[in-house]
């Protein structure tokens, strides 16, 4: 359970909320991320003694007692601020990041062309923070956790993710239901790893903020992992 101060001596950095991908100076690309999980994290990591950062998308949520924040727009933005926050113990990736931006950001506001009633926005792939993290040689940290927001198989999306993205555990939740997931301030996580599984909830963030650090505390202890 969580001591008071359980998690002194660790560096935990977390990125929370969603990423704008400008299109022209009025219109961005962005999504329904609350960023309530990622800053509950972060309050909770602070509490328990972590040196924390938190890498915070637009959302004007305060800055938790204790927490170092750096705010970000972009998807290239949240990528350099969270590298340049390692390294660290662990890394919680609870930012939904936009996963394609415009190929080119319109310098003037885009107009309706008389006689069209189609606009085409080429978009490009961002870089995924999460698996650039867990995949770096120098900087990885020994625990590296990410969330995968599912509409349907929850497992098998989340496990694939788990595999692909060599990540140490995933915490999926599942969304376009009503009372759980984004712009709520209640959730429900099954959390996964090598081949278990546990479920977190439902409720409050706050609450289920706290249960997944203390599982990140248990997974970090494990004699298997060698640390
Ligand atoms: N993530 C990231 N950088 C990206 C995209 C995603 O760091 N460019 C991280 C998120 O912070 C989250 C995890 O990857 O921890 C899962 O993101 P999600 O968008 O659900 O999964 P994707 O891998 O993008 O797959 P898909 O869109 O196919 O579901």
């Amino acid at each position: 359970m969580s001591g008071a101060a359980d998690l002194a001596g660790l560096r935990v950095v977390i990125s929370a909320g969603p990423t704008y991908e400008d299109i022209d100076p009025v219109r961005f690309i962005g999504n329904r991320s609350s960023g309530k999980m990622g800053f509950a994290l972060a309050a909770a990591a602070a509490r328990r003694g972590a040196d924390t950062v938190l890498v915070a998308g637009p959302v004007s949520l305060p800055t938790p007692d204790g927490v170092s924040r750096h705010n970000v727009r972009s998807a290239a933005q949240m990528h350099a601020a969270v590298m340049a926050a390692l390294p660290a113990d662990i890394y919680i990736g609870a930012a939904a990041v936009a996963d394609f931006t415009p190929r080119q950001m319109s310098a003037s506001k885009i107009k309706k062309r008389p006689g069209s009633d189609t606009l085409q926005l080429e978009l490009v792939r961002t870089r995924d923070v999460l698996a650039e993290v867990a995949a770096h040689a120098v900087l990885r940290p020994r625990l590296v956790v990410g969330f995968a927001a599912e509409t349907d198989n929850v497992e098998g999306y989340a496990r694939g993710k788990l595999v692909n993205k060599k990540l140490d555990l995933i915490a999926a939740n599942r969304v376009g239901v009503a009372g759980s997931g984004f712009e709520c301030d209640d959730n429900a996580l099954a959390v996964f790893w090598d081949d278990e599984t546990r479920a977190l909830g439902p409720a409050a963030k706050t609450e289920l903020a706290g249960l997944l650090l203390d599982l990140v505390k248990e997974r970090l202890e494990a004699p298997s992992r060698g640390a």
